[in-house]
């Protein structure tokens, strides 16, 4: 295959920052691909080893975080809350599907923001836009905005960081599976709909209750006190990824070690675009966006350019279409792909295709948008005889106002108190462990 780390170059990359000083640029390449990897390559295939499962419908994707990791939110307390909440979804799922949930974060490397202008515009002063703190500043103004190659490697650092204490959470005993279910068990005490969700909190304790007399528990099976949560993000910013991959030297393939899963946004999907070139030649398990506008031949090509040999678990399409319009589009496609008996995960990004303007002015999402997007992807993936494979959310374990509703009826009014993210609304702990307990109604299949 003509393919290097570097062959993007040759192609139209989108989205990508115009840095202004190209030794500086040069100079940071060159340190960040002395630097070691983030993720090893075995690790990357052992995912995509699990996410073969979840594409023939032998176990459930669960990948979330936050829609910008920032410089300035990075803390301890940030990163082991969104854990928390992550295993708390992953037993209620777990239990709920009678099937494994692979665990995966947007976080580590999550920093790179696609654009839908150049230009941010405030009392008729423009500057370029906010692109991700891997690029250029949120504040605005003209020097924050600048695009810094020096911010790959604070990037780089914050997601070592980052990883070496998740690392620690997953093998270190916050992982406990009866810890984990004594936090369901708080969150149900204290939820206002508490009735709806007591049943499946008190079933899981039972289970482990009855495992714990027959002799199971923690000391002999590992799998009770300890779990294994990949990273992922969006693979956009092309000279970062370049400089993390690697040639795997027991296999002799070239892995994006910057993460274990890569994916391709909406907007960067082009078939003869720089991001197409760029994940063709790596090994990971990657993913790409799809929203409402793209077509069936479309789609086969894009699976075909990024899964040639049509292999289970390479390939997630995560689509994003909108509650309603996903009800609309995704039949036929979904059809195609089975009837061209092509293999891929599917995966409910539920977010970005119900984002509106809150008259408040906030960028917000409804949770009952949400799941009904949710919902429509089980129905209409089961209609067609694929495998509804997972949920693909922006969420943090945090008490944040950004989306509304849920059972605590967060409204639009409500937003200014706690509006934190660096870029799109995500769902807070509560909302999104009450998600978590909805979609339980109806996973297992009917
Ligand atoms: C995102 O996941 O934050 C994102 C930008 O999504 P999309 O590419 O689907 O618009
Ligand atoms: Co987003």
């Amino acid at each position: 295959m003509n393919w290097n780390p570097a062959s993007w170059r040759e192609k139209n990359a989108g989205q990508q920052p115009t840095y202004t000083d190209p030794q500086a640029l040069k100079a940071t390449e060159e340190k960040l691909s002395n630097l070691p990897p983030l993720v090893f390559a075995a690790e990357a295939r052992d995912l995509r080893k699990q996410l073969g499962q979840v594409a023939k419908g032998e176990a459930f994707l669960l990948q979330g975080g936050d829609c910008a990791e920032s410089f300035a939110d990075f803390s301890a307390n940030n990163i082991r809350d969104s854990f928390k909440v992550m295993l708390q979804m992953a037993v209620v799922l777990t239990y709920a599907g009678r099937l494994p949930v692979v665990k995966v974060g947007r976080l580590a490397g999550q920093f790179a923001k696609p654009r839908s202008s150049d230009l941010e515009t405030i009392d008729g002063i423009s500057l370029p836009s906010f692109r991700g703190d891997i690029i250029n500043g949120i504040n605005f103004d003209n020097a924050a905005r600048i695009p810094d190659p020096n911010r790959m490697l604070e990037a780089y650092h914050q997601s070592t960081a980052t990883l070496n204490l998740v690392r620690a959470f997953a093998q270190g005993g916050l992982a406990d599976l009866h810890q984990v279910n004594q936090w369901n068990r708080s969150f149900v005490d204290n939820n206002p709909l508490r009735e709806q969700y007591r049943q499946i909190a008190e079933r899981i304790e039972d289970a482990l209750e009855f495992m714990a007399v027959c002799g199971i528990d923690g000391n002999n099976t590992p799998s009770l006190h300890q779990t294994d949560l990949y990273t992922s993000h969006e693979a956009l910013l092309l000279n970062y990824e370049e400089a993390l991959t690697r040639r795997d030297s027991q296999t002799d393939k070239w892995y994006d070690c910057s993460g274990h899963m890569l994916w391709i946004g909406e907007r960067t999907r082009e078939l003869d675009g720089a991001h197409l070139e760029f994940f063709r030649g790596i090994h990971n398990p990657v993913g790409v966006k799809v929203g409402p506008g793209i077509s069936e031949d479309e789609l086969i090509r894009l699976i075909d350019a990024l899964n040639p040999d049509n292999e289970a678990g390479r390939l997630t399409l995560i689509t994003r279409m909108g509650a309603n319009v996903l009800a609309e589009k995704l039949p036929a496609l979904a059809r195609r792909v089975h009837a061209e008996g092509r293999s891929v995960v599917w995966s409910s990004d539920p977010m970005h295709g119900n984002t509106i303007k809150a008259s408040s002015g906030y960028k917000t999402r409804s949770f009952d948008s949400i799941l009904l997007e949710i919902k429509q992807f089980f129905s209409v993936l089961r209609s067609e005889s694929e495998h509804p494979g997972g949920i693909h959310l922006e969420m943090t374990g945090q008490a944040v106002t950004e989306c509304t509703g849920g059972a605590y009826a967060i409204s639009d009014a409500d937003l200014a108190q706690r509006y934190h993210t660096q870029c799109d609304p995500r769902l807070n702990g509560d909302q999104v462990l009450e998600l978590a307990f909805c979609i339980a109604d109806f996973l297992r299949k009917p």
